[in-house]
Parts: C-alpha cells; structure tokens; sequence
C-alpha cells in the first residue's frame, strides 16, 4: 500500500499530514510513506529528516502520485487553475485532508468523478473509539494556546504580575468565552503565562472544568441556565435568552485586558458573543482574538484573518492559528491521521468497510458519489 504526503500549497499553511515518527509504525502496518520534497520543511522537518524514519521523498509531484493509494494532506485539495491537485489524484485513490465547512460543492463532485475516497477529518466523530483521530480537538488544542500567545504580543501590558525595582504590575486579566477543547487550553496557556483567568460556557458541566484549571468560572446570572444540548455540546440559544447573555457579557467583559473566544456549535454559524457596544467599553489597549471568525465569528467586529482596530481595543480573527505552531499541531495532527488509516488496511491491504462507523461517517465521497450532503456548503 503507498501513501503520499503532499507538500501544502496555501502559502499560510505550514502544518503537513504526517511528522517523520509516523512513518516507521506505518511501515510496519504494511504502507509504503512517499513524501513530496519540501513538505515538511514550514513545520521544522527536511526532507533528510523523513528517509532518515525511512520514506522516500520525491521531487516530481506526478511520480509521488502516480501509483498512491492514499494521498495525505493538511488542507482541501486545490481544484483547477495552475496549482490544479484534484486533476493529479490518481483515480480511485483514497483521500484523507479536511474538508468541511466551505468545501464547495464542485469540489466534492470532482473527487467523486474521478472515484476517489474522500475522507474529511472533521467529521471524525468525539466518541471515545475515535480519540485518537480526533484532528478537529487536537487543532482546537494547538489553537487555544496559539490565540492566547497572539494575544499576549499585541497586549501593552505583562500577563503575570511583576514586583520590580520600578514599581508593581497587576497581572492582565483574561476572559475566555466558551470552555471547550481550544477554550480550556486557552484557559489553562494564560494561567501558565500567569494572568488572572474567567472562563464562560453556557454548559453548566464546564464550571467544574474551568476551576479545575485554577481559573473561576463568570456564573452566567441565569441568563441561560444549563444549555447542553445533545451528545454533550451546548445547544442553540433562543432570541431572548440571547439578548440576556449579551447584557451580562456586556457588563462583565469591559473589565477584561483580553477577551479569547471560542464558543461554537457544531454545524451552526458561530454565536455572537461580543457585541460593538461591548468592545467599545472595553479599555483601549485591550485585545480580542476571535477563534471563530471563519464562522461568522463571536465578535461582532471580526473580520476573518483581519485585525481590527475600534476605539483602540485590538480585535483579531486569525484562521491558521495551529499552522502557527506547526510542529506540534503537525505531530498531532499525524497522530490522528495515522490512527485512521490504521482502519483501512485489513490483511496487508487497503480496503474500506462502510460497516465501520468511523469510516462511513467521515467518508464524503466513495465509489462515484457524494456521499454526504451537509459536507458540501459549510
Ligand atoms: P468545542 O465544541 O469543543 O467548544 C465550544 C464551546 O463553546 C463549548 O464548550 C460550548 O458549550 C460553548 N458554547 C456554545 N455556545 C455558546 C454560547 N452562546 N456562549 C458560551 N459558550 C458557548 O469547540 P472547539 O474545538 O474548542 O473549537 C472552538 C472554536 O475554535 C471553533 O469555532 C473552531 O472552529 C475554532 N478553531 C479555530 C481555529 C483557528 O485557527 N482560528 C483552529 C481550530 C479551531
């Protein structure tokens, strides 16, 4: 069985689908590791570091790709125009990258055509058989310590406290809103850096969390109550319990120096959170950094991948913030991919059991067709 590893073409990304300690657990599994020159180089591995593990690297795209199996990379294949990647899959191969939300649908109908087995990481499911594939945590991970390091470097101020010749300086007060995967690393990164930390979530289950960090929880005064939905993610709040959270966040966040968000849920556009007429009680010199903005963003002024200046408080939405420590996001990021194809081979060679939960649901393509609807928009 051989497995490529394509070499990022989107000049922001730095992450690559697998590290080199992948490759000797995967050869032993029964895959050949093909590895595209230059791949790894933006996350700190040369391509002497990959043949020292034991692939081989190749400099000629077409070669790596002519007789792969498998293809793996970071992001979505590039379709048409001069970077064309769909148009070089070898046909019926399988596919493993992420894939949603914003995939459009062309997208999706072309790697059908062409019968490849398009497998999109996002939809690795949070159950307990599939941690270790979980990308979408193990970014949201890389993330929330990323966006807090973002924000320590814009704010004017120190996070710890520091008792100097020179007088003392209070310690940056942090708030992060939403308590998930990439919020309580948030949490527990700006704890580290020594600022004084609130978490929020709607889920009453994350109090116990936030504390366990050493952070206190901003008790919601009843404006939502417990709002865990299903499977345990928060659920949609309804028009008034909105506007309530809005006055309570917009009472409590101005006397935050920064404001982390990373409330989402799944499949939804992302709740507004921070309102202008919030951030414009902020102090200025504070900063938010908005994890969701390619969502539609928890701040109202967010621009995807912008920074934002508004009555001198500093509003980020970075979108490639584990590519900002590509390494480790890498290594993780090959952890999981590694553990999926480890559901693919079966008696030395590839094969794809629908049967397998795991692998019908994160399949969005197979055997000429689109397989799943809600994959396609976003
Ligand atoms: P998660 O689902 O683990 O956590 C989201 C949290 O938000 C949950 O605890 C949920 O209860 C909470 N929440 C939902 N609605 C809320 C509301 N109205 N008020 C307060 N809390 C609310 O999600 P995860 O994996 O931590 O991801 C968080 C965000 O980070 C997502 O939007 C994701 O797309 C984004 N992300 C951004 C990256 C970037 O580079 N900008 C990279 C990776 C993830």
């Amino acid at each position: 069985m051989r497995l490529a590893v394509l070499r990022e073409s989107d000049p922001k990304e730095r992450r690559v689908a697998l590290a080199p300690a992948h490759v000797a657990p995967l050869a032993d599994a029964g895959w050949k590791v093909s590895v595209e020159e230059g791949a790894g180089l933006r996350a700190g591995w040369d391509d002497g570091a990959y043949r020292e593990a034991g692939a081989g690297v190749a400099a000629d795209r077409s070669a790596l790709l002519r007789d792969a199996d498998c293809v793996i990379k970071v992001r979505p294949p590039v379709s048409g125009g001069e970077g064309d990647e769909v148009g070089q899959l070898p046909e019926g191969c399988v596919l493993v990258s992420f894939l949603s939300p914003g995939t459009p649908a062309s997208l999706l109908d072309e790697l059908a055509g062409r019968g490849v087995s398009a497998m999109a990481l996002e939809r690795i499911p949070r159950t307990t058989r599939a941690q270790r594939m979980d990308a979408l945590s193990s970014q949201a991970t890389a993330a929330g310590y990323r966006a807090v390091l973002v924000a320590a470097a814009r704010l004017p101020r120190f996070f710890p406290m520091l008792t100097t010749a020179a007088g003392t300086m209070r310690p940056a007060k942090v708030t992060v809103l939403g308590a998930g995967v990439a919020g309580l690393q948030a949490i527990a990164t700006a704890r580290r850096l020594g600022a004084v930390v609130q978490g929020y979530d709607i889920r009453a289950a994350a109090a116990e969390q936030v504390r366990s960090l050493g952070a206190t929880f901003l008790e919601d005064d009843g404006s939502a109550g417990d709002a865990e939905g299903e499977g345990g993610y928060a659920r949609a709040l309804g028009a008034s319990e909105r506007d309530r959270q809005l006055a309570f966040l917009g009472r409590h966040l101005p006397a935050a120096d920064v404001v982390v968000t990373t409330a989402q849920i799944p499949g939804k556009p992302a709740p507004l959170l921070v309102t202008r007429e919030t951030v414009e009680r902020m102090r200025p010199g504070s900063v938010v950094v908005d994890l969701a903005g390619e969502t539609g963003g928890n701040c109202e002024l967010s621009v995807a991948g912008e920074e934002v200046r508004h009555h001198g408080v500093t509003i980020l939405a970075p979108v490639d913030l584990p590519s900002g420590v590509a390494q480790h996001s890498s290594q993780m990021l090959g952890t999981n991919v590694s553990a999926l194809l480890a559901l693919l081979v079966g008696e030395g060679s590839l094969r794809i059991d629908l049967e397998d939960d795991i692998v019908d649901g994160v399949l969005v393509t197979h055997a000429g067709t689109v397989r799943i609807a809600e994959a396609e928009g976003g």
